[in-house]
């Protein structure tokens, strides 16, 4: 990689006169529309870390992420058949949050055997048959 040389006399300014001395538009820093679209362009066309598979070692053990960068919250968790799923942590039904705690931005753990939804009772096995 290239490195550029610090002038051996002056400034940087003065030795780059056509990069100018005008302030530097920050727009892309705190626009939210840059924001909405970096969102699409990176967090939703990779892989994202959001755990290990020991935190879920038996059928029904579960953990959420809230996924701040993509978003959205999602739940992890394995089936019967010993294979890890990951879902979108909202409701069929009318989207309310099915799997959530009293604190906001804590995420939740456990083990069940199915999730139920706290608004109008849908409920989902949590562990898939084998
Ligand atoms: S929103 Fe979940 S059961 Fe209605």
């Amino acid at each position: 990689m290239a490195v550029a040389q610090k002038p051996n006399v002056g400034s940087w300014t003065e030795a780059y006169p056509e990069l100018g001395t005008a302030p530097i538009s920050y727009e892309d820093s705190i626009s939210p529309e840059f924001f909405e679209a970096e969102r699409k362009a990176i967090f939703r066309r990779c892989w994202l870390n959001v755990g290990r598979v020991e935190q879920v070692p038996k059928p029904g053990h579960y953990f959420t992420r809230e996924l701040a960068a993509a978003n959205t919250s999602i739940i992890v968790v394995r089936g019967k058949d010993q294979k890890l799923r990951a879902f979108h942590n909202i409701c069929r039904h009318r989207g309310n949050k099915p799997v959530w705690t009293d604190y906001p931005g804590e995420e939740d753990r456990g083990t069940c055997q199915q999730f139920a939804c706290k608004y109008h009772g849908w409920a989902w096995r949590a562990a898939a048959r084998a």
